[in-house]
C-alpha cells in the first residue's frame, strides 16, 4: 500500500475556512495595495497569499502580468472566476503552494504580500526572505502586515504575535547596499466588529526597492 502523505495544517485550515464561507473578502482590492503601487510602472507581479484574488485582479486590470499564489484550491478557483469577470483571466497565472516549504519560481518587478498571517503554522521570516530574493533587479517589494488585533477586539480568538518594523527588516536580512526602504510606515483604518463596535486596526508597510 502506498503511503498518502497527511495534508499539511496549513491547507486544511485555509481550505476548510474557505469553503465554510461563499465568499470570506470583501471583493475590493486592499487600500494600501492601492496606495503603494499606484504610482508603479507595471511589469509582472507576484501576490503571496492572495486569497480570493482582489489584489491580483486589480493589478492585472493596472496592467500587470500577475501570479497570484495560495495555499488554498478553493480560493484560488474562486480568485480565477474573478479574474474572468473582469475581463483580466488571461493576465493572471494561479499557483498553489504551501509557502515556506513551497515557493514560485521566477523574478518579479512587483512581489506582494499582505495580510500573509495566519493561527496555524507559517514560516514567514523564510517566506519573506525568499520573497526579496523573487525581486528582480529595480524591482518593489511590498509587505503589509497586521500590526495587532483592532482596538474593539476585548478577547483575542487565538495567541499571535504581530510583527514590528524593525523586526521584519532584521528578518529580511537584506544585503548591504542592495535595497532602499521608500516606506516604513504604521497606517491605521477604521475597523468595525461584527456586531457593531467601531474602532481602528493598525497595519504596517514596508515598501523596498532593490537596486
Ligand atoms: C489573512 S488572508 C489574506 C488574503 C489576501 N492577501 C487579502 O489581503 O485579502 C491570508 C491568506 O494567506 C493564505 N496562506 C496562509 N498560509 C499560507 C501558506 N503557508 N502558503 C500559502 N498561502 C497561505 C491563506 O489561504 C489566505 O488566503
Amino acid at each position: 500500500m502506498t503511503d498518502i502523505p497527511a495534508p499539511a495544517p496549513a491547507a486544511e485550515f485555509w481550505e476548510a475556512r474557505y469553503r465554510d464561507s461563499h465568499r470570506v473578502w470583501s471583493g475590493r482590492p486592499n487600500e494600501l495595495l492601492v496606495e503603494e503601487a499606484d504610482g508603479l510602472a507595471p511589469g509582472t507581479a507576484l501576490d503571496l497569499g492572495c486569497g480570493e484574488g482582489a489584489d491580483a485582479v486589480w493589478l492585472a486590470s493596472r496592467g500587470w502580468r500577475v501570479t497570484g499564489v495560495d495555499v488554498s484550491a478553493t480560493a484560488l478557483e474562486r480568485a480565477a472566476g474573478h479574474a474572468a469577470e473582469a475581463g483580466v483571466g488571461d493576465r493572471v497565472a494561479w499557483e498553489r503552494h504551501e509557502l515556506g516549504p513551497s515557493f514560485p519560481a521566477g523574478s518579479f518587478d512587483l512581489v506582494s504580500a499582505h495580510y500573509l498571517q495566519s493561527p496555524v503554522e507559517l514560516d514567514l521570516p523564510t517566506v519573506l526572505r525568499a520573497a526579496a530574493r523573487a525581486v528582480a533587479p529595480g524591482g518593489t517589494l511590498l509587505l503589509v502586515l497586521h500590526a495587532g488585533w483592532p482596538s474593539w477586539q476585548t478577547e483575542p480568538p487565538f495567541d499571535a504575535v504581530f510583527p514590528t518594523l524593525d523586526g521584519v527588516l532584521g528578518e529580511l536580512a537584506l544585503p548591504e547596499g542592495e535595497w532602499s526602504v521608500e516606506t516604513r510606515r504604521t497606517a491605521r483604518r477604521p475597523s468595525v466588529s461584527p456586531d457593531g463596535v467601531e474602532g481602528f486596526r493598525e497595519d504596517h508597510v514596508w515598501r523596498l526597492r532593490r537596486a
